[in-house]
């Protein structure tokens, strides 16, 4: 297995040892360039919260929450009754387990979709002080409406240099969900893709990370910096513009 790593000690710790015992979907690869995103972030001075739709038993949400600064909280949001209602109690005892304290965090037992701005916002909320979001992963609902449902609540709540991350794009039990996200971009111009994490394997699907126009050179040249041994160098054509593609195994079809 190739060492995924984020450069965040404890996000690394749980990557190496932790990752693969709690149950979930989400790739290693992406957790962890997710997490150096996190460490960038602060390097940067950029301050808020990290928030999960579809934490599910939290496999992704603590490589996450590990990479968060001070005072800054993780919010889990799931309907936590899949496969059972145990899920809730199992995500409480993984956290707990891998260093992720309840003072840090916050589980709303919801439906994502149901879920107004203004009571998002009272979740974000620590001593009278609303924060906001500044890495937001999608992982709820795989059809449209609900998608794009899920893109409205991230947006209103995103720090401006923060990042959406979407996962499960271009998955091939969903073929045409990216067609939910294209029309949502076009609907707001001022955000793009700018990343895409390419798939490890068919459960660990390939993510989009999307943020506001003027975001993106926060992050581009540097991910592509320190991901070189992952990155795919044609990159992507994301709707005219360029964007960053890492891939586990960077190669090009040879052509004679
Ligand atoms: C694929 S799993 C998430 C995997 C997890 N993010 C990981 O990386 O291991 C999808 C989760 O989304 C939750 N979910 C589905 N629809 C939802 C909704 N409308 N609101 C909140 N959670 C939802 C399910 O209960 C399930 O736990």
């Amino acid at each position: 297995m190739i060492d995924f790593i984020s450069g965040h000690a404890a996000t690394d710790h749980y990557l190496r040892h932790g990752y693969t015992t709690v149950r979930g979907m989400s790739s290693r690869f992406a957790a962890a360039i997710s997490a150096w995103c996190i460490k960038h972030q602060a390097s940067l001075g950029i301050k808020g919260h990290f928030a999960e739709i579809g934490t599910f038993q939290g496999r992704y949400f603590i490589a996450q929450a590990l990479a968060l600064e001070p005072g800054e909280l993780a919010l889990g949001i799931d309907l936590f009754d899949w496969p059972s209602p145990a899920t809730l109690e199992i995500f409480v005892a993984n956290c707990r387990a891998w260093g992720v304290t309840e003072d840090r965090m916050v589980v709303w037992k919801a439906d994502s979709t149901a879920l107004s701005v203004p009571a998002l916002s009272e979740k974000l909320t620590r001593d009278g002080e609303s924060g906001l979001v500044r890495f937001f992963h999608i992982d709820g609902d795989h059809s449209p409406e609900p998608l794009r449902r899920d893109l409205e609540l991230a947006r209103a709540v995103l720090h401006p240099k923060g990042l959406i991350c979407l996962d499960d794009m271009l998955h091939p039990g969903y073929p045409f969900l990216v067609t939910t996200v294209e029309h949502w971009l076009r609907a707001n111009p001022d955000m793009r893709l700018m990343c895409v994490l390419d798939r490890e394997d068919i459960v660990a699907a390939p993510k989009f990370l999307i943020c506001h126009v003027d975001a993106v050179p926060l992050y581009e040249n540097d991910m592509m910096r320190h991901f070189s041994a992952h990155h795919f160098v044609l990159g992507g054509d994301a709707l005219g513009h360029f964007c960053v593609v890492l891939t586990p195994n960077p190669r090009i079809a040879e052509v004679d």
